[in-house]
């Protein structure tokens, strides 16, 4: 080894000891005579003194070091002199005395500072991710996700799981993106597909009899990306025979809550998770993702407003479609331009308009073009169903329960931010059950699963796929935290003639089906037992672990909002000659009209 220490373990028991370290110039202060160096590694920073007078070869090496130069050094262990003592640092208690300096590598000047946690723009930052992987921040984030996935594998290991690899070049399993697909030279014309994630695999490992299986496993989706997307990202795979849904959720539950006493730098907000059935988080929160760390629940005032002079809201209740609101504390005070803004997300989610209650601070009058429609009764009403006090604004929304929930869930969530309340610290964890089975009906007659097609109806509710589909809940379960879907699983359909009765209400033919899931399909035939998973996303986990904002935060090599890496320039065009091995043209891009 080229030292005997890392650069963050030297302790004050370690004075008088003769050490060599090795790592990255920090940073270097010439003090005339003696040079300062701080050495850094993965573990920490050391402070090296180079005394002209103690190496005078040492110190003329030392006056060609730059920062991020590679640099070895011998010496002894030594207090900090008086008052030198460095509190914030693990290891400022000590210094070393450097007896011989070796300049293992030089470095070119780097395009942003490495020590120094000030905003670099992200499009450098991911360029030069390697030099970006250096500094503290990702260090930091990088080490959290490794303890988390080592906690994970223990945790599972313990309790008699196996984790085992499954393929990355497969076939299409949809999870409701597009796949990436990958030519084949052996079979021209055909094309593997990256797994949208495992599914498919982990329900055949059950049917082959492995029980509890687990992976940490890479999926591949081409979709629209946003700040908690990546377009390969990472699960924590699971799947279980012989179980039904509690005790999934139970397991999890006490896996999340081990892992992020043991990992988090952010607390749990408590250690029962909520649960939720999907129409109860819709309705109070307006999303099935809900952030638990705050109120501002939607309120429904349709009763209150029904019988109103207010023409909109009257034909609305009377058409059945709801007025609900929402409370935004000490907001009364909002500008025409701020209340502007508010409309505009309103209507980006389909609304026509959003209507507004200002409460007067100090008479408690109400302020707003539509006031004048209701009665003291009815104002004082919706007051108290939104437990509205002088001082708050009250945001009302009608239209479609979708649009209603949309709109409103989107003014919580924007409200919440600019009150501060997303910047508590805390993860605040529930459970989503009782999904519906389909989304709304489509439009030649068919269903979309919520899911996937692979998810199981409650048994109570299978006699229901006759008569009324689009009221048949499943056995699919989420996990979210601070507004996130951190996991995502579901009781499987272990049956095949569920299964076949599903594809049709889905209007998969059977042919279809066979052609698409006919290994699978083939398998069930063969005794599968009842079966259900789960997968945790880990790099959702990871960045709600670590209060970072975006999971670029907690990758290596994340790639753009535009799914290109930076660095590396992928994805890149390819040599003619390997477009004919795989008997493919490229189309010439239409001409941009001019
Ligand atoms: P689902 O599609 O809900 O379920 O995905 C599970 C979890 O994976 C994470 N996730 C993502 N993270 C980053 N970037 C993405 N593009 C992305 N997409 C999903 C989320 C999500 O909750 N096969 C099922 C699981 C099962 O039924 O067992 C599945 O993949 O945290």
């Amino acid at each position: 080894m080229l030292k005997t220490h890392s650069c963050g373990e030297l302790r004050r028991e370690h004075v008088g000891q003769t050490v060599t370290l090795a790592g990255w110039v920090n940073r270097r202060r010439d003090m005339g005579g003696v040079i300062f160096i701080d050495l850094r590694d993965r573990a920490g920073k050391t402070q090296a003194v180079v005394d002209s007078g103690r190496t005078p070869e040492g110190f003329a090496a030392a006056e060609g070091i730059r920062s991020e130069y590679v640099v070895q050094v011998t010496g002894v262990v030594s207090p900090r002199p008086e008052g030198q003592v460095n509190a914030n640092l693990p290891t400022g208690e000590i210094e070393v005395l450097v007896d011989q300096v070796v300049i293992l590598n030089t470095a070119k000047t780097t395009p942003f500072l490495i020590d120094r946690d000030d905003t670099v723009d992200e499009t450098t930052r991911l360029r030069y991710r390697y030099l970006d992987l250096r500094r503290e921040r990702l260090q930091r984030n990088l080490m959290l996700r490794h303890n988390a996935i080592k906690f994970i594998r223990d945790f599972l290991a313990e309790r008699g799981f196996i984790e085992i690899e499954t393929p990355i070049l497969f076939k299409s399993t949809p999870e409701g993106a597009r796949d990436y697909l990958v030519p084949s030279r052996v079979h021209p014309g055909k094309f593997y597909a990256l797994p949208q994630s495992p599914q498919q695999l982990k329900q055949l490992l059950m049917v082959a009899g492995y029980e509890r299986y687990f992976q940490i496993a890479r999926c591949f989706r081409d979709e629209d990306l946003r700040a908690d997307r990546q377009p390969e990202f990472t699960q924590l795979d699971m799947e279980m025979s012989f179980v039904e849904r509690d005790d999934i959720l139970n397991l999890v539950e006490e896996l999340m809550i081990g892992m992020v006493q043991a990992v988090s730098l952010v607390p749990l907000a408590s250690t029962t998770f909520a649960r939720l059935s999907y129409a109860e988080a819709t309705e109070r929160f307006g999303t099935d993702r809900p952030d638990l760390r705050y109120g501002m629940e939607l309120k429904d005032i349709s009763d209150i407003v029904g019988s109103s002079a207010f023409r909109v809201f009257a034909e609305n209740v009377a058409a059945g479609k709801p007025v609900k609101a929402i409370c935004a504390p000490g907001c009364a005070s909002y500008s025409r331009k701020q209340l502007d803004e508010l409309e505009g997300m309103a209507r980006e989610q389909g609304a026509k308009a959003l209507a507004w209650l200002a409460i007067q601070p100090d008479s408690g009058e109400m302020r707003g073009p539509i006031a004048k429609f209701f009665t003291v009764d009815q104002l004082i009403a919706i007051t108290e169903r939104l437990d509205a006090q002088p001082g708050d604004l009250i945001l009302i929304s009608s239209d479609s329960k979708a649009i209603v929930h949309n709109v409103l869930s989107t003014l919580r969530t924007e409200l919440a931010r600019r009150l501060g309340y997303t910047d508590k610290k805390e993860l605040a964890f529930a459970w989503v059950i009782d999904f519906p089975l389909f989304e709304e009906g489509l439009e030649d007659g068919h269903f979309a699963p919520s899911h996937h097609m692979f998810t199981a109806p409650k048994p109570e509710h299978i006699a229901l796929l006759d008569t009324d589909p689009a009221a048949v809940l499943s056995q699919q379960y989420d996990l979210v935290c601070n507004g996130f879907e951190v996991a995502g699983g579901s009781i499987r359909i272990h049956d095949q003639t569920l299964q076949a009765k599903i594809m049709s209400l889905i209007g998969f033919s059977m042919e279809q089906a066979k052609e698409q899931f006919g290994h699978l399909l083939e398998a069930f035939e063969f005794g599968a037992p009842p079966h259900g998973g789960i997968a945790p996303g880990i790099d959702r986990l990871v960045a709600l672990m670590a209060g970072e904002p975006n999971i670029r935060e907690v990758m290596a090599f994340p790639k753009t909002a535009q799914a290109t890496d930076l660095m590396a320039d992928a994805p890149s065009v390819v040599l003619p000659r390997q477009l004919d091995e795989l008997q493919l043209a490229i189309k010439e891009k239409p001409a941009k009209a001019s």
